[in-house]
């Protein structure tokens, strides 16, 4: 695991857009996994600015966004559909028909949730997850007690969470459709964006605590690619900091690439 912590969030989310960048500049049919929420925002600010100004081309990726409110329409202004198009997709050459995000308003969701899964494996699987992470720890909506090996599914909310998401958005659903963490581990590369000292808790969790489906971004200790970009206010919990800074230290002289960043 790399734990890269920038002095702030706009750092932090230009790195993270150029990792993504450097990703479909390398791989430009490369599935690319979405998440919502105000985490990413930057990031995807940034690379509109890179479509826009740099020719940054998505005319051949295919995105699948992590999870869905269930019972919201799709034009709903708090559905996660409306809120990926309003600030990334919409701004950015990707086809319609490359784009997948959970049908919220499906009448048969076991169905659903398992053609989601299809259409990921059809696609090749993910090649880079964006993820944020939640106060309880969750990624995705997986809440506690989330199978380390679950699958996309319906699942039901934590009290920490409702209040958490309806403080910006409004009365939300109880329910979720979302990516399990076993789909989640099958994507190639991952990336955690966590920003402020309300996620600092649940980063330390993550990252230094035991493995376990109490904190389900824990479970991301098992992946052999994940990159966590941190600023100083979400790494205040974590015990081994300095270790942290040294390996990104050593990391940009031998493999800067890991970093978003080149030496020549
Ligand atoms: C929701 C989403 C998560 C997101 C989390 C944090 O619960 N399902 O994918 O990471 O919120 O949201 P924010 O980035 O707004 O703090």
């Amino acid at each position: 695991m790399l734990v890269i912590i920038r002095p702030d969030k706009a750092v932090a989310s230009i790195q993270a857009a150029k990792l993504v960048a450097d990703q479909v500049r390398h791989k430009p049919d490369s599935v690319l996994g979405l998440s919502t929420g105000n985490t990413p925002l930057a990031t995807y600010t940034e690379l509109i600015r890179m479509h826009r100004d740099d020719g940054l081309d998505f005319s051949n990726v295919t995105t699948f966004n992590l999870d869905e409110y269930f019972g919201l329409s799709r034009e709903h202004p708090q559905s996660f559909y409306s809120e990926i198009h309003k600030n990334f997709l919409d701004h950015i050459n990707v086809r319609s028909d490359r784009t997948h995000i959970p049908n919220g308003e499906s009448k048969a969701p076991a169905k659903t949730c398992s053609e989601y899964e299809d259409a990921i494996l059809a696609a090749g699987g993910i090649d880079l997850q964006i993820l944020g992470i939640g106060r309880t720890g969750h990624i995705g909506f997986n809440e506690p007690t989330s199978s380390l090996a679950s699958r996309t599914r319906l699942k039901t909310l934590s009290d920490e969470t409702i209040n958490d998401n309806s403080k910006i958005s409004g009365d939300i659903p109880e329910v979720a459709i979302t990516m399990g963490i076993g789909t989640i581990l099958e994507a190639k590369k991952i990336l955690l964006l966590a920003f402020g000292e309300s996620k600092s808790n649940a980063v330390a969790k993550a990252i230094e605590g035991p493995i376990s489906s109490s904190c389900s971004a824990s479970a991301l200790q098992m992946h052999r690619d994940v990159r966590f970009i941190l600023d100083e206010e979400a790494a205040t919990e974590l015990r081994h900091r300095s270790y942290y800074d040294r390996v990104v230290e050593q990391t940009k002289r031998y493999a800067p690439e890991l970093l978003g960043i080149t030496n020549d």
